[in-house]
């Protein structure tokens, strides 16, 4: 049911989507390459912090187990099945999530973007796929059985458009620097 599948991917997804937002709220503090630079440039810049980091990996692992709380009435509620995160799962996805936007910083600053410098694309998928690798990772039996080619499917579509929406409504709303 598609549905069902579409609800069910987001509810997967969920704790590695969190962590981003989290990190805009909480962000500030040291930053992560300490100030040092490469070729030049900074490793990540001043976006990509300690506090931002740590906070959003929180956030995004105790949301899973809010969700694993609310499975089951949610999920009659709307008439589906919706799947459960495993401790580590519910880990490599908030983590990941965080590494994938560290790592893309990274690359943003080796092509010469300044922070806050858009990047398509990598903008709207670096923290899916490290979400999903780290997940992987660490958590094999569980991501293949919660992540099916018709949910990653789901999540590869439905992901840029949900990060394009909530980042146009955290500029809106005064939240973020950039609608990216
Ligand atoms: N943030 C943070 N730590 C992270 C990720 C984000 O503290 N690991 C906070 C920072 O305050 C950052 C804001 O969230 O400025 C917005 O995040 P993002 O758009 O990812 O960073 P940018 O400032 O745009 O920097 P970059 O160009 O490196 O992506
Ligand atoms: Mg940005």
């Amino acid at each position: 049911m598609v549905i069902e599948l579409v609800v069910g991917a987001f509810w997967a997804m969920l704790p590695a989507y969190v962590p981003n937002n989290a990190a805009v709220l909480a962000g500030g503090g040291a930053p992560i390459d300490g100030g040092r630079t490469w070729g030049g440039r900074r490793v990540l810049g001043d976006g990509k912090t300690w506090r931002g980091t740590a906070v959003g990996t929180l956030v995004g692992f105790a949301l899973a187990f809010l969700c694993n709380a609310a499975a089951d009435p949610v999920g009659s509620a709307l008439g589906v099945t919706l799947p459960r995160f495993s401790t580590l799962g519910a880990f490599g996805l908030a983590f990941g999530a965080m590494l994938g936007d560290v790592a893309a910083s990274f690359l943003k600053r080796r092509t010469g973007r300044e922070r806050g410098a858009a990047f398509p694309g990598l903008d709207q998928l670096d923290f899916v796929v490290g979400a999903l690798l780290l997940a992987a990772a660490l958590d094999f039996a569980w991501f293949t059985g919660t992540f099916t080619l018709p949910v990653l499917g789901v999540v590869l579509v439905v992901t840029p458009i949900l990060h394009v929406t909530t980042n146009v409504g955290a500029y809106y709303l005064g939240l973020k620097d950039e609608p990216w």
